[in-house]
């Protein structure tokens, strides 16, 4: 990465901001510099805005494009981030689809449409080297993956989705990251994501009743479940750190009931939204 050094005493606060620091605070600051120079690369890649917006900004866009950003990935060439712009290199077109084999597993779910989940794959390995159980393992691998089928409120899409099949905890854990992701709990680390900045506004207000979900869940027995998900969500994943969906195999199976007649199959209540995820191409 070239630097213009000029460019980095001014982002660490000026020359006499510099100045004031001993060595260790210049080594820490040029490091977050650093650290925040690679997200926004890495963003660059995902499609990501230069700089934040405006929450009106943002909704001054809305009539100049061909679908909204709460899309389901799986449904529009740049609708695979919450940007709502086409990643560099994406192809113009939506692309045919592998078919879904007789009786889809979980497993077969995420290597023919939820990938590449770069996203959930990192953030559950994450929770997994911390140490942390299998139900907050397992909810971190699904806390994002129904944004194959809607981005606006995919905590709730999310839990829905997946609430037949794993633990009560599980489910709250999903459903309730969405809210909480917008607070911070500094006794744990969390801090407010900087790309929330771009993705809502850099003035954004989260509504009424994200606030009460959050209010509900911060007095909840299972409150630390669903803020690890927020922990270990990653908002600038390296695209280079590969994690296999194998790995997890043994934690699905102890944690995720895969009906036998498979997904979109077993006349569950929500056996419609995994045909709809198996079959995105459906005209009606
Ligand atoms: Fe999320
Ligand atoms: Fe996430």
């Amino acid at each position: 990465m070239e630097l213009d050094r000029q460019k980095v005493i001014n982002a660490l606060g000026g020359p006499d901001a510099v100045e004031a620091m001993n060595s260790e605070a210049r080594a820490e600051a040029l490091e977050g510099f650093l650290s925040d120079q690679l997200d926004a690369s890495v963003a660059a890649r995902f499609g990501a805005p230069a700089k934040a917006s405006t929450v009106a900004e943002l909704e001054s866009q809305i009539e100049g494009r061909a679908f909204r950003r709460g899309v389901g990935t799986l449904f529009a060439v740049g609708g695979t981030t919450p940007f709502g712009n086409r990643v560099p290199g994406e192809p113009a077109t939506v692309q045919r689809l592998v078919p879904m084999p007789a009786v889809p597993t979980l497993m077969d779910f995420f290597r023919l449409r939820f990938a590449p989940a770069t996203h959930v794959l990192q953030s559950a390995d994450k929770a997994l080297a911390g140490g942390l159980p299998e139900e907050i393992v397992t909810a971190c691998l699904l806390h994002d993956v129904a944004q194959a089928l809607m981005k606006a409120d995919h905590g709730w899409w999310g839990a829905q989705l997946f609430e037949p099949y794993v633990s009560e905890q599980v489910a709250f854990a999903i459903r309730y990251h969405q809210a909480l992701r917008f607070y911070p709990d500094h006794s744990v680390g969390y801090d407010y994501p900087g790309m929330y900045n771009v993705i809502f506004g850099k003035d954004y207000v989260p509504p009424p009743y994200i606030e009460a979900a959050y209010r509900y869940c911060k007095d909840h027995k299972w409150y630390m479940a669903a803020r690890q998900v927020t922990i270990n969500d990653l908002y600038s994943f390296d695209p280079n750190h590969v994690v296999d969906v194998e790995k997890f195999t043994d934690i699905i199976g102890r944690n995720f009931k895969q009906p036998k007649e498979g997904l979109g199959h077993d006349n569950s209540p929500v056996a419609h939204m995994w045909r709809t995820i198996a079959n995105p191409d459906a005209p009606l």
